[in-house]
């Protein structure tokens, strides 16, 4: 597949910047924009909180894993995707095969002070969300791993990660 028609795929973990990152990116790059969590919630006209709330955790990864299938056969597009879209191995392989998957990266403080607020999270509504995320993020930074790039986004802005990753791709495309 030509550099150009692969998929631009963010990952990581609530809080990393993943939407306001890949918004950039593809108004830079004059790409398409899919966020997953936001194709979910038109196709099922109801906001993953509330899939959450009336038929659980499960059913919500059976609506990302059936988006993740229909949306992978895009070609050329900025994808953004829900923090917990690596737990499923079907889609890492989708994701990788269709395009060049980027991990964005964050110590806890800075997720738990960029989420601190956030009524919209159904796995970080307990008391404590700094040891939610602590231990979520450990149970899932293998598969962050997994990536083909990598980008720290503490202190950094949006537009300035979007640059980094420009970059990077352009470094890529000229190798
Ligand atoms: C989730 C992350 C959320 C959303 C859902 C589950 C997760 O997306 O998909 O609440 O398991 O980490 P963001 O990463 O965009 O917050």
């Amino acid at each position: 597949m030509a550099a150009v028609d692969r998929n631009i795929v963010l990952i990581g973990f609530m809080g990393t910047g993943k939407s306001s990152v890949g918004k950039t990116l593809a108004r830079k790059l004059g790409r398409s924009f899919v966020d997953v969590d936001m194709w979910i919630e038109t196709s099922q006209k109801r906001k993953i909180k509330d899939i959450f709330e009336t038929d659980g955790e499960a059913y919500f990864r059976t609506l990302e894993k059936e988006a993740i299938r229909i949306i992978s056969r895009q070609t050329g597009s900025v994808i953004t995707t829900g923090g917990g879209v690596v737990l499923d191995a079907e889609n890492r392989r989708l994701l990788k095969e269709t395009g060049v998957v980027i991990a964005l990266l964050a110590k806890p403080e800075t997720i738990y002070e960029r989420v601190k607020n956030s009524q919209h999270r159904p796995l970080l509504q307990g008391a404590d969300r700094l040891s939610e995320i602590q231990s979520l993020l450990e149970s899932r930074k293998g598969f962050y791993q997994e990536a083909d790039l990598f980008f720290e986004t503490d202190g950094k802005t949006s537009a300035e990660v979007a640059e980094n990753i420009m970059g990077a791709l352009e470094t890529q495309k000229n190798s």
